[in-house]
């Protein structure tokens, strides 16, 4: 039987080192904040997964046209002998990629990067036995930590699909591009999916559907917290709040205290008192212009080579250079 090989970079140890410093600096600052990649846990990802399934949730479905109608282009545009893919969750769009890949004729590996170690064994070892003749070396890592260390095996097109990039704010941003650009050689590429900015009730609808998938999703964090953190989140008093900030142009996601409470969190000895109606923010789901991708990648040391959207000029996919 073909198998994987499976790093980690990320121990559980490391894991839970970073998630009780983000909880504690969170929960106590004003407003209170939490990192989205807490979300991802086996479950976070299976409601991610399902939030892909849903008609509201366009980002998907409008990457994989453009993956569908454009991999052949980008595999002849790169040449990529390895396929590097940060946050690559189930994979399951890469798979056009992999395919227009291997027609080509240049791949040799593929290497999916995720937090989520769950998603990201079930994703390897489902590619290692469709695709018999790749090599799948999956990491488990943070890309806002690990890009340093990815394996420099071959041309390589750095993948980083799903819109991802729009949940980390500004500053995150550009350190990861440059964090990116670092890890690269000249003349490698990287491959960006970017939601653009459209009219704002489509926005807020994929991110606040009616039947309640995005708000099982947004609430699951608290379900980590109680889990590893040993917190007394009450789920319910926490309602999903999904609305689109005009002037930062991203969604955000929060979490609506129903009542006052206070709530313990026994791993950090911490008591964090919530008024009625306080939020929490959970994500920030950064929206896109084609002028602004292309000065935060210059500014990172990368040149936009490629710009395709999809048949309704929801999402983008970027192919650029590093220079
Ligand atoms: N690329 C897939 C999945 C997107 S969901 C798609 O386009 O559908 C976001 C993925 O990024 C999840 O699998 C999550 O576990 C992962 N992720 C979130 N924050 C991360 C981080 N800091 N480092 C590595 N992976 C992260
Ligand atoms: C992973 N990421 C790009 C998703 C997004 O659209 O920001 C996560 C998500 N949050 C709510 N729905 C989906």
């Amino acid at each position: 039987m073909t198998t994987a090989v499976l790093d980690v970079y990320l121990t559980e140890a490391d894991g839970q080192a970073a998630l009780r410093a983000d909880a504690r600096a969170g929960l106590t600052a004003i407003p209170k904040v939490l990192p989205p990649k807490w979300f991802y846990d086996a479950r976070g990802s299976e409601l991610y997964e399902r939030i892909t399934e849903l008609a509201e949730y366009y980002p998907f479905n409008a990457e994989r046209e453009i993956l569908r109608e454009r991999a052949g282009e980008i595999a002849a545009a790169s040449g990529a002998e390895t396929l590097v893919e940060l946050g690559s969750g189930s994979s399951e769009k890469t798979r056009w990629l992999l395919d227009a890949l291997t027609e080509a004729g240049t791949l040799r590996g593929y290497l999916p990067l995720d937090v989520s170690e769950s998603a990201l064994r079930d994703a390897a070892r489902s590619l290692a036995e469709e695709y018999p003749a790749l090599s799948v070396h999956g990491i488990v890592g943070d890309f806002t930590q690990h890009l340093g260390r990815i394996p420099a095996r071959g041309k390589r097109l750095l993948a980083f699909l799903g819109g991802t990039i729009g949940n980390l704010v500004p500053a995150e941003r550009a350190d990861f591009l440059h964090s990116a650009r670092a890890a690269l050689r000249p003349g490698e590429q990287l491959l960006l999916g970017a939601g653009l900015v459209i009219d704002p009730a489509t926005m807020v609808t994929a991110y606040d559907d009616p039947s309640g998938v995005t708000a099982e999703f947004n609430l699951n964090v608290l379900r980590v917290l109680n889990r590893e953190l040993d917190a007394d989140f009450d789920l319910g008093a926490f309602r999903h709040v999904a609305l689109w900030n005009a002037e930062r142009e991203w969604i955000e996601m929060r979490l609506r205290a129903t009542r006052r409470m206070i709530v313990h969190v026994a791993e950090l000895g911490l008591d964090v008192p919530f008024a009625e109606g306080e939020e929490l923010l959970t994500e920030v789901s950064a929206k896109f212009r084609r002028d602004g991708v292309r000065t935060e990648l210059r500014a990172a040391g990368f040149e936009l080579t490629e710009w395709w959207t999809d048949s309704t000029n929801r999402f983008a996919l970027t192919l650029a250079t590093a220079l």
